[in-house]
C-alpha cells in the first residue's frame, strides 16, 4: 500500500467536475482518505511548487493554481504514486493516452486538470504540506 498527492485544479472546479474526475479516481481501485478544499493564495502556490521556481512555467502556473478553488486529497492504493501518474495520463494532454484523466478532461498544459506526486519521497512531503494525521482517515 501506498499513498499519493492528488489535486484537483481550478479549471476542473471551475467547470463542476470534481465528481467526475473522482470517479475516474475511484473506479481505478484508489482510495481517497483525506480530502479538503482550498483556494491557494499565491505565495501558498509558491512554496507547494518551489521544486518548479526556476522554470519559465513558473509563475504562470503559480497564478493559474491560486485562480480558483482546488480539492487537494490523499490517495491510497497498491503502487499508488505511479498508478495515480497511469490514471492521469502525459502532463502535456495532447500526449495523453486515451481513457486518461487528462486526454478526457484537461484543457492545456497548464490547465491541466489534475496533479499527482511524481515519487514516493514528494509524495510524503506534498501530503505533510497540505494534511495533520487527524485529517487522514484510512
Ligand atoms: P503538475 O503535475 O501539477 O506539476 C507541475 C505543473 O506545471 C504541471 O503539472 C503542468 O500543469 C505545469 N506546466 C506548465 N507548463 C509546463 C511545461 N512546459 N512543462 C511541464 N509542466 C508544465
Amino acid at each position: 500500500m501506498e499513498r499519493t498527492l492528488s489535486i484537483l485544479k481550478p479549471d476542473v472546479t471551475r467547470r463542476n467536475l470534481t465528481g467526475a474526475v473522482n470517479q475516474r479516481i475511484e473506479s481505478s481501485n484508489l482510495r481517497i482518505i483525506a480530502q479538503k478544499r482550498l483556494h491557494l493564495t499565491l505565495e501558498q502556490a509558491q512554496r507547494f511548487y518551489a521544486v518548479h521556481q526556476e522554470r519559465s512555467f513558473f509563475n504562470d502556473l503559480c497564478t493559474f493554481m491560486s485562480s480558483g478553488p482546488v480539492v487537494v486529497q490523499i490517495l491510497e492504493g497498491d503502487n499508488a504514486v505511479n498508478h495515480y501518474r497511469d490514471v492521469m495520463g502525459a502532463t502535456n494532454p495532447a500526449n495523453a493516452d486515451e481513457g486518461t484523466i487528462r486526454r478526457d478532461f484537461a484543457e492545456s498544459i497548464e490547465a491541466n486538470s489534475v496533479h499527482g506526486s511524481d515519487s514516493l519521497d514528494n509524495a510524503v512531503k506534498e501530503i505533510a504540506f497540505f494534511f495533520s494525521e487527524m485529517e487522514i482517515v484510512g
